[in-house]
């Protein structure tokens, strides 16, 4: 049996379990002093290289959203697991003016782009410039972020995935129990699930069907490269209407493959050509 939980509020970390991207945002005020706290609040907004841009969630009132409203940069710092403690103690409540980085063992460098300091210690940074800010009200300040740069320790950018999950252990945030406790994912089991569609695999949810297919059929018709996969859909239900066929089934779509000479060789054939 399901049933619908109450929603209050925090209800995205109260009772919904989101596992989250854990950060340390680095700030700085009108008077030039830094400020940093984590956020979790954060994702991808356009995705495209042109313009890229991430979209963060704050608190209205907390010192990284009004810094960010002040001055229009900030840098999202991606901490590995050995830095949560230093991430949490950042967290706090210091009062304004208060860089929480000097209550760490975190350290401060010079970012590429911006003026607010990037933290040394993490691997993944993003330095941002402010695009759109949307204040929602009675609730979240929204900040829209241009992506300055994204910038890494250098042996990361190159090394196979699973060699740089496995360096850079991120932290995963698992929600807190009333902002007292938080907790959170470490040196988590990495698994691999193949799909193996092509480049032009989108090309395949472009097609569209014009009669029902017998489900041994589509599986054998999702073979087909994308790049044709239209075309041999609508040859193969025209073959089959010419039969006064109700619907596509696998003997049909064989019996046409092999009549119009598009056997396996016919499709290793085109791969082929493809590739070449
Ligand atoms: C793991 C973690 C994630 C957090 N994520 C967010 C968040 O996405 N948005 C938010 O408003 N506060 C978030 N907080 C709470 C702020 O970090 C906290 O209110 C902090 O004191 C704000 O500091 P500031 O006023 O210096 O910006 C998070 C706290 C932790 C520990």
């Amino acid at each position: 049996m399901k049933k619908a939980a109450k929603i209050r509020p925090f209800w995205y970390s109260d009772i919904w379990l989101f596992p989250k991207l854990i950060t340390i945002i680095t700030t700085l005020d009108e008077q030039g002093r830094v400020n940093a706290a984590p956020y979790s609040h954060i994702m991808q907004y356009d995705v495209m290289a042109k313009n890229p841009r991430m979209i963060v969630g704050f608190r209205q009132d907390s010192h990284t959203f009004k810094n960010i409203c002040a001055t229009g940069e900030f840098v999202v710092n991606c901490p590995s697991a050995d830095h949560l403690d230093d991430m949490m103690e950042t967290a706090r409540f210091y009062p304004e003016g208060v860089n929480e980085l000097e209550h760490t063992g975190l350290t401060a460098i010079p970012s590429l782009k911006v003026k607010p300091p990037t933290i040394k210690e993490c691997p993944q940074i993003a330095e941002c410039t402010v695009d759109e800010i949307i204040r929602l009200p009675k609730s979240s300040g929204i900040v829209i972020g241009n992506i300055e740069a994204l910038v890494f320790d250098e042996e990361l950018i190159d090394m196979p995935r699973e060699a740089r999950i496995r360096k850079m252990n991120l932290p995963i945030g698992l929600g807190d129990e009333s902002r007292m406790d938080y907790f959170h994912a470490v040196n988590y089991a990495i698994t691999q699930h193949r799909l193996g569609e092509t480049p032009d695999g989108f090309k395949g949810g472009e097609v569209k069907l014009g009669m029902t297919w017998s489900d041994d059929a589509l599986k054998t018709l999702m073979t087909i490269p994308p790049g044709v996969r239209q075309m041999v859909t609508e040859q193969t239900e025209q073959f089959a209407q010419e039969h006064n066929d109700d619907k596509v089934t696998l003997g049909r779509f064989q019996q046409l493959a092999e009549e119009a000479g598009m056997g396996a060789d016919f499709f290793d054939r085109f791969r082929e050509k493809k590739a070449g």
